[in-house]
């Protein structure tokens, strides 16, 4: 059967517990379940040089690849908190997340409140850049 998405969200709040974020404090988990059933998941990476820090999502994206996964079916990220909202995906994991999605791809997102918000990739980046043939 099939992962629910408490499942998801449950494997990204685990991984969320993985983190590596000692520079900004601010600790996410994703969690993709592709297009076998298969979950895949990741957290943030930090580095002392900051532009090197890797998101969530592009971590649990890398797992998902290396799997032989082609399809992101949904993919939960779990982050922020109540005060300040959930962890949307930034601009360049839209376009990571894009790159393997379809227009049946589910991103759920949550912060600490339990309550959970989701979106179609059109949503999240409308009027996507793509080559011709893809
Ligand atoms: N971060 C993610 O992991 N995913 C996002 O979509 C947005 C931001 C991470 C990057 C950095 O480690 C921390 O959150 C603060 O920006």
């Amino acid at each position: 059967m099939k992962a629910s998405n408490s499942d998801l969200i449950s494997a990204a709040t685990e991984a969320r517990e993985s983190a590596y974020s000692r520079y900004s404090g601010y600790s996410v988990g994703a969690a993709i379940i592709d297009d076998r059933g298969h979950i895949h998941v990741g957290c943030n990476v930090e580095n002392v040089a900051y532009p090197l820090g890797n998101c969530a999502e592009a971590s649990a994206i890398a797992a998902m690849v290396q799997q032989g996964g082609k399809l992101i079916e949904r993919i939960a990220i779990v982050g922020g908190a109540s005060t300040i909202g959930p962890c949307t995906p930034c601009g360049g994991c839209r376009q990571r997340i894009h790159e393997f999605a379809d227009k049946n791809t589910v991103i759920i997102v949550m912060d600490d409140s339990k309550e959970w918000q989701e979106y179609s990739v059109e949503e999240l980046l409308p009027a996507s850049f793509h080559l011709p043939e893809s």
